[in-house]
């Protein structure tokens, strides 16, 4: 087994163990919600961005326990992301990480407030990471920035009024760095503010470029999946882009060059890396996910 095989499996299941423990109980009102909390969170997913959490804390020899609430709380918002895209009012999918979609399994109603209550927990995640108030109210912008008007719920605005239209190559790039690339750079610039002190603006900007190339690649190769994967590997249907009359980076360049595109970006992600001028150790986690973004394939 690869290192990093090793490496990232080793994190998801902690990962997994922090979730389990601190989601609420199940068998406590409201049980429904939180029974449905509990399966849009656990058992599922690559974990992509807790990874990087954990990835750029070494960087800063990052405290464990707040990077472990660090990575609760931006899986908490992308699980409530993919919950609320997947409902029929935005793109309307049936199976979601090899599971029913959450409002298969619960009903629209529960889907809706199981999304809202994630938002509202993540945040309360980053309350309790034994940081500073300064380290936290940095960590609070970050993430409500990546997730709001701006980032996240911006994008999938932007995503639902393409639909059926015709996008320009830019204004593509920009949806797709706001609905997935804000949340995949929020999470490896958050590892960075889990250290003793606050970060320095040089490695602020280093990262923020790097895991915007790879935010930006990681959609791109979502599109790409999308059109050339199997549903069964996925654990998602497969071609629902076209089913559903996206714009995306294949019906816009084409297959080849869309994984041109990606693989530039992640060139551009690996240089700004090595600008940082740190150790191997240091950096090497966050290397191998760049590469990784590549290489997945579902
Ligand atoms: C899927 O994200 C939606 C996008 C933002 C592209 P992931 O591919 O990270 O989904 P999981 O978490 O592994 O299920
Ligand atoms: C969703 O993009 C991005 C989110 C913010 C959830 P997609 O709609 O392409 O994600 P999938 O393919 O359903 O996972
Ligand atoms: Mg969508
Ligand atoms: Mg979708
Ligand atoms: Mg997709």
């Amino acid at each position: 087994m690869s290192d990093f095989k090793q490496w990232s499996e080793e994190r998801a299941r902690h990962f997994e163990v922090v979730a389990y423990d601190t989601l609420p109980p199940d068998n406590k009102l409201p049980w429904k919600l939180h029974e449905a909390m509990r399966y849009a969170v656990l058992d599922g997913g690559k974990r992509i961005r807790p990874l990087l959490v954990y990835a750029s804390g070494l960087l800063v020899d990052a405290n464990e326990r707040a990077l472990d609430r660090i990575a609760l709380a931006v899986e908490y918002i992308h699980s409530y992301s993919l919950v609320h895209d997947d409902m029929p009012c935005m793109d309307n999918d049936t199976l979601r990480r090899g599971k029913l979609t959450t409002h298969k399994k619960y009903g629209e109603a529960m889907a809706m407030l199981t999304g809202d209550a994630l938002q509202a927990q993540a945040f309360f995640e980053l309350t309790q990471t034994g940081l500073t108030s300064e380290q936290t109210v940095a960590l609070v912008k970050l993430l409500s920035s990546a997730a709001g008007p701006a980032g996240m719920c911006g994008g999938q605005a932007v995503d639902l009024l393409a639909a059926h239209s015709d996008l320009t190559l830019s204004m593509l790039t920009t949806m797709h760095r706001m609905k997935t690339g804000a949340m995949i750079r929020a999470s490896a610039l958050m590892g960075l503010y889990a250290g003793q002190t606050m970060p320095e603006p040089a490695l602020i900007g280093a990262i923020a470029n790097y895991s915007a190339c790879v935010g930006l690649a990681f959609q791109v190769i979502d599109d790409i999946l999308d059109v050339t994967a199997e549903t069964e590997v996925l654990g998602k249907t497969a071609g629902k882009d076209a089913a559903n009359e996206k714009p995306t980076f294949v019906s816009h360049l084409g297959l080849e060059k869309a994984r041109e595109m990606a693989h530039s970006q992640i060139e551009i992600a690996l240089d700004s890396l090595a600008s940082i001028g740190a150790s191997k150790e240091k950096t090497v986690r966050l290397e191998e996910i760049a590469r990784y973004v590549l290489s997945r394939d579902h």
